[in-house]
């Protein structure tokens, strides 16, 4: 049997192998950020950490985003090495989305709650911003047509980004989440007093 520290070394290998190569934001130093994001929130809770750190290390193994909808990773690996919490991970990742919260999907737990929240981090900051824009030229959208309403990056801050400080579920997540989206703001009065240049 491995123990639950070598399972942890184990899954974030794979994830470096799976995700080093990423371009769209989705790589292994977000799923790092996120981890360890998620264990440094988790301190001021009961909370069963060995369920966060495999949530948050494998959350984005089989999304949609950046993979093909038959993809099984998560389940397959927390099989191979008989994790009896599986079934309570695989809840926390198909629900912890913003596209299954729009669904009217929400995550359960308090390990969930937490490991959502970090990941809902990693979109906002400095951070974020650089993951937006690299997420839209993957997908060849603009950064930005005048329009706030499209699918480009900076209309994805309106209708994305800027919510979510509201959508924290710990009081210490939405501290952060607010003092990034102070930041954003700030970018966004310089982005559009530079963007004048082009009307
Ligand atoms: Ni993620």
């Amino acid at each position: 049997m491995i123990d639950r520290d070598q399972i942890i070394k184990i899954a974030k290998e794979y994830v470096f192998e799976q995700l080093n190569k990423d371009v769209s934001g989705h790589d292994y130093y977000h799923i790092m950020r996120v981890y360890n994001m998620a264990i440094k929130l988790a301190k001021n809770y009961t909370v069963n950490l060995f369920v966060i750190s495999l949530a948050a290390l494998l959350h984005d193994l089989d999304d949609y985003k950046i993979t093909d909808e038959a993809s099984n990773k998560v389940d397959t690996f927390l099989k191979k090495y008989q994790v009896k919490e599986t079934a309570e991970i695989v809840e926390i990742i198909n629900n912890m989305s913003f596209s299954s919260y729009k669904l009217g999907k929400s995550v359960k737990s308090l390990e969930g709650k937490i490991v959502q929240d970090a990941d809902r981090l990693d979109a906002i900051g400095a951070i974020g911003i650089a993951r937006c824009f690299a997420y839209s030229g993957t997908k060849n959208r603009a950064m930005y047509k005048n329009d706030k309403n499209d699918d480009s990056s900076i209309a994805h801050f309106y209708q994305k980004l800027l919510k979510l400080p509201n959508l924290m579920n710990t009081t210490e997540a939405k501290e952060i989440a607010e003092k990034r989206v102070d930041f954003m703001k700030q970018y966004l009065k310089n982005f559009f007093e530079e963007w004048e240049l082009s009307e």
